[in-house]
């Protein structure tokens, strides 16, 4: 995993980025320290870094070391020579800024930077970690503080580092010099320093370096578990279908009907079973909620589990559970509800309750209506398990547009998307006791 710490002088990332990499056990890389010991290498020879010309030239030379001691700690070399301290002087900062301008010297330090996080979980600290250097990366961090904050951090460092050189620099220099490099790094024409559009936002003006390493940790944390569960969502759905289509015949019509976005998946309820029949049937990943109890029930419990569903509780206010489907729905996901209520009673098709064009009409979505077929004989109420043989069918009708219902008085617009829910369930029903001949309705 790759976490990119991006942002300007002074906001805390190199104390960030090396506690992040310390807590999670990851490898802390800091590249503007590659851009200093440049500025430092080329400047030592005598190099005017002015001259774009001869810095381009001269940069294939540069012989660029990263050692790690014992306690952690990183040494930089330049050309064999230790610079670790000499790269962090004013001086140093501004000769940096400045042949970080040019093109070619990106080109050629990014290619060294690629190289060193290459398989190895990383923290990689500079100005274009999330945009250029590792656009890939599955986390991206914006760093952000006020100048003067900034400045008044980069001040203490350097009375700190330098204490015997403390009348050759001032708050204001370093003020002046931090605003003069956010410009300079900000308007460079190649990989200027900017937020990466999947970056996430954090202000450290007010926060600790440790407040800041946490909220990281824990997003990095979060994405590990993230991605893992979708590996699992992926083979725990494959062994459902499998389960499905040998044990039970599923059969799956209408998956044409399916549009991309998000959408309410609003089926018949008869079983237990239907939540996992209408994820396998699905073409896409899809979320649903589940009775808190059937999260213990054996190997079914741990089956859900794994397929994005939601436990809700009786205690459970339906508020909340409202409030948990709709922002399901608002960040694009698909959700599978069963707007008759409960399960039927007798097999047959309920009526539809109000709840659903209330979804519908606060998050702006589509329902896209499933007819589910032969779980109520799989699993029939009352029983502790499903039957071990049986006959499922599955049908998605035409979707049901919100817009279509968006100039109606509220009442109207209820009862005209209940109407609609209902028919389309009959017409499924009936669709398939027809034979399922040509597209489903
Ligand atoms: O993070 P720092 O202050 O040590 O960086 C020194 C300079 O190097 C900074 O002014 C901008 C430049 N830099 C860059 O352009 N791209 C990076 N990835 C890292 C640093």
């Amino acid at each position: 995993m790759i976490i990119a710490i991006d942002g300007p002088a002074g906001t805390g990332k190199s104390t960030v980025a090396k506690g992040v990499a310390k807590k999670l056990g990851f490898t802390y890389f800091d590249t503007g320290a590659m851009y200093r010991s440049a500025a430092w290498w080329l400047n030592n020879q005598g190099i005017d870094l002015e001259d774009a010309d001869l810095v381009v030239r001269e940069i294939p030379k540069f012989a660029y070391e990263i050692k790690t001691e014992a306690d952690g700690g990183k040494k930089y070399f330049a050309g064999g020579v230790d610079v670790s301290h000499a790269i962090r002087t004013p001086e140093i900062s501004t000769l940096a800024s400045k042949i970080a301008t040019y093109p070619d010297v990106r080109k050629a330090l990014v290619k060294i930077q690629r190289a060193y996080a290459q398989s190895v979980d990383a923290v990689c600290e500079g100005r274009d970690m999330g945009t250029v250097v590792f656009p890939q990366a599955e986390v991206k961090i914006y760093l952000m503080a006020s100048p003067e904050t900034r400045a008044e951090r980069r001040y203490r460092e350097l009375l700190m580092k330098f204490p015997d050189a403390s009348d050759t620099f001032s708050y204001e220099q370093v003020l002046n010099d931090v605003r003069q490099r956010d410009h300079q790094d900000m308007t460079r024409s190649v990989s200027p320093l900017k937020q990466a559009p999947d970056a996430v936002l954090i202000d450290t003006s007010d926060l600790t370096a440790t407040q800041v390493i946490e909220k990281i940790a824990a997003i990095a944390q979060s994405k590990k578990k993230r991605t893992a569960m979708r590996c699992s969502y992926g083979f725990v759905l494959a062994l459902a279908r499998l389960y499905l289509k040998l044990f039970f015949r599923l059969k799956i019509y209408g998956v044409r009907h399916f549009r991309p976005g998000s959408a309410i998946i609003a089926a018949n309820h008869a079983s237990y079973l239907d939540p996992p029949v209408v994820s396998v049937s699905c073409p896409e990943e899809v979320h649903f909620l589940a009775k808190e109890s059937l999260f213990k029930a054996p190997l079914f419990g741990w089956l859900i589990r794994y397929l994005n569903s939601h436990p809700v509780s009786r205690e459970t206010a339906d508020a909340s559970t409202f409030k948990l489907i709709i922002g399901l729905l608002k960040s694009g996901h698909k959700v599978i509800l069963f707007p008759e209520g409960g399960r039927t009673k007798d097999g047959s098709l309920q009526p539809i309750e109000r709840g659903l064009p209330f979804l519908m009409m606060k998050a702006k979505c589509r329902i896209q209506p499933v007819y589910v077929k032969g779980t109520w004989d799989a699993w029939p109420p009352g029983k502790n398990l499903p039957k071990l043989f049986g006959k499922i069918t599955c049908v998605f009708g035409s979707p049901i547009e919100w817009e279509d219902f968006e100039y109606f008085d509220k009442r109207d617009a209820e009862q005209r998307i209940m109407d609609r829910m209902g028919e389309s369930l009959r017409a499924l029903k009936q669709w398939l006791e027809d034979g399922a001949n040509g597209d489903p309705p």
